[in-house]
């Protein structure tokens, strides 16, 4: 419960300066390495879902960080995986979704045919900062045909206000940390 949580957090890294001048780097990699971790985690996500589980027919994870916990956590689930990449990766047909960086935007894309009319996705990532990154991935879900189930969230950077990005959807984060 709440004890492996705390400890699954515990683990997170935490890096000052990286990659650049105030930045601190939130890595959750020593969570993967950690076979009991990982499996806390997983269960942690599943306890915590935005929505029952059987109300979701699909994960879908954020590359590239997004695709270390996103697999796992499908396959816990019992739940296929989509992969929404950096713009350029993936052959066509393509939906491609720009969204804002601290400086100039990025694109994500996903396969046109990933996703099936209806099919309710989750979508998953390491982190939430400013949202842009999630809110984009909803977007792609929603033009693929798709329905948003959910965000589910290993860290929240508190202060961005990220969750505003997404609208009405239900979000969770196994935990906070200041941004
Ligand atoms: C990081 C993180 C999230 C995103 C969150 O990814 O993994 O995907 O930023 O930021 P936002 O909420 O402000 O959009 P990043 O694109 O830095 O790199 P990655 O390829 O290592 O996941
Ligand atoms: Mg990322």
């Amino acid at each position: 419960g709440a004890e492996d949580a705390q400890y699954v957090a515990s683990l997170i890294r935490t890096t000052p300066d990286f990659p650049k001048p105030g930045i601190h780097f939130r890595d959750f990699t020593p969570i993967m390495t950690d076979a009991r971790a990982l499996r806390l985690m997983l269960v942690a996500l599943e306890r915590t879902l935005p929505v029952p589980a059987d109300q979701i027919d699909l994960v879908a994870g954020l590359e590239a960080r997004g695709f270390l916990m996103g697999p796992a956590l499908a396959a816990h689930l019992g739940k296929g995986f989509v992969p929404v990449r950096k713009a350029g990766k993936l052959p066509p047909e393509t939906l491609k979704q720009s969204y804002a960086l601290e400086y100039g935007t990025a694109s994500i894309e996903i396969e046109t045919e990933a996703v099936r009319d209806g099919q309710r996705v989750l979508i998953v990532d390491d982190l939430i900062a400013t949202g842009g990154t999630a809110a984009a991935a909803a977007k792609l879900v929603e033009l693929a045909g798709g329905k948003v189930a959910g965000f589910s969230f290993v860290m929240e950077l508190q202060g961005l206000d990220g969750r505003a990005q997404l609208g009405d959807y239900p979000v969770t984060a196994l935990t906070e940390m200041p941004a």
